[in-house]
């Protein structure tokens, strides 16, 4: 990064100044391990993500047609309670890749789970024939706590097909005090298949922290790319913009789209990325209005091509740039976090441009990595930016005015 000196930036808002847990200790590696002798087997998982109130998604990835449950409880010898996927029109899920909403959970509570998959032998109009069974161990988590005044997560982008990464880079983290993972896009190349996905991903998260605590995906360029990225938003709670208040930090989280324009010949005239780009732009309008947003003690915005712009060949910058930056500048965003250049990277406010601080995160060869760490309470943000050996590259605090 510039200024190698400089070890501490800090921004004072407004002006600008530039200045899970598993009782069982680390859990097995369920993700390859539950099967019986059926062949009904739980490919991977369970993997959690949340609404950020008061509910946790259980998620898993069955071989087989199966119907699914959650046993649950508070006392890992009392799973008292049960959940069932959302049914539909009365028909509760049947199909390979579950997700189990437990709601209303009391924040800050301890909850132990395991996840229940039956298989579908034989579906008759008349006569439904279940097969074997199979159960994870008990896994637990802590209810989030989005009321309470501080919140703190850790960042990976652009991992591009390195699964090895993620433990890795998330280990470099050594005290771990996060309330949830943030995959800020490119964590693979393009979308080949299922398999893809559970050992480039699914797997590597389940056995580092997925089954204790949730992760937040936003999806990068690449993610769009392939055959299979019609199906990618199918094994994920959300993927795209979403809105939430965690904290004393309200999130707004964009879909960047692909970078180059919807008419370049590799997308075969099969996208609408401006379209999708000028949606969201209508809803972080909405957004920048809304009593959550200035209520707020800090605003975030986490997308995965940095919202400035840059070559004139890389249209979806550009474009993105110049429907997200006005809004942003007007919403008096506070920070933006973001990938894709492949470079750890500070942007500072910039007249005409930016009126607010941009961190980008490297990657993905070895030596470029990063794991971005932010927390922030109702006076700061403190952005901390590691390298890939463990040495801190630099900080940066955003302090509320
Ligand atoms: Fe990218």
């Amino acid at each position: 990064m510039k200024n190698k000196n400089e070890s501490r930036r800090s921004f004072l808002k407004g002006s600008l100044l530039l200045g899970g847990v598993g009782i069982f200790g680390p859990s097995q590696a369920l993700a390859q391990v539950i099967a019986d002798d059926s062949g009904i087997k739980i490919l991977t998982g369970p993997y959690l993500q949340t609404n950020f109130q008061d509910d946790m998604h259980i998620q898993w990835i069955s071989n087989k047609e199966a119907h699914g449950w959650v046993e649950y409880g508070m006392e890992p010898t009392n799973l008292d309670r049960i959940a069932y996927g959302e049914s539909k029109a009365g028909l509760r899920p049947v199909g390979c890749i579950h997700r189990i909403v437990l709601k209303d959970l009391q924040p800050g509570a301890t909850y132990y789970y395991r996840i229940v998959c039956k298989e579908i032998q034989d579906f008759q109009p008349y006569k439904l024939s279940y097969g074997a069974e199979v159960r994870s161990p008990i896994e637990s988590f802590i209810a989030l706590e989005n009321r309470k005044d501080e919140v703190s997560f850790v960042m990976l982008n652009d991992i591009h097909d390195r699964p090895h990464s993620i433990g890795y880079l998330l280990d470099l983290d050594k005290d771990k005090q996060r309330d949830f993972v943030f995959f800020n896009g490119d964590i693979f190349d393009y979308q080949t298949d299922q398999q893809q996905l559970i050992d480039h991903f699914f797997n590597p998260i389940v056995d580092s922290f997925a089954k204790n605590t949730p992760f937040l995906y936003a999806r990068g360029n690449h993610e769009t790319r392939g055959k299979f990225a019609r199906t990618f938003a199918d094994y994920f709670s959300e993927v795209g913009y979403q809105a939430f208040t965690y904290g004393p930090v309200r999130f707004v989280v964009l879909d960047s789209g692909e970078d180059k324009k919807d008419s370049h010949p590799v997308y075969g005239g099969i996208v609408d990325y401006d379209g999708y780009r000028e949606q969201q732009a209508r809803l972080l309008e909405r957004e920048i209005t809304s009593p959550a947003f200035k209520e707020a003690a800090f605003r975030v915005v986490l997308v995965h091509i940095p919202p400035v712009a840059t070559d004139p060949q890389w249209h979806g910058s550009n474009h993105a740039a110049s429907l997200f930056q006005p809004l942003l500048n007007k919403g008096k965003v506070d920070l933006v976090l973001s990938g894709h250049i492949h470079q750890c990277k500070f942007f500072g406010p910039t007249s005409g441009a930016n009126n607010y601080p941009i961190v980008t995160g490297g990657g993905p060869k070895d030596g470029s990595r990063t794991l971005i760490k932010l927390h922030a309470d109702m006076k700061q943000i403190k952005v901390e930016m590691i390298g890939d050996l463990g040495q801190k590259i630099d900080e940066l605090f955003v302090y509320r005015k």
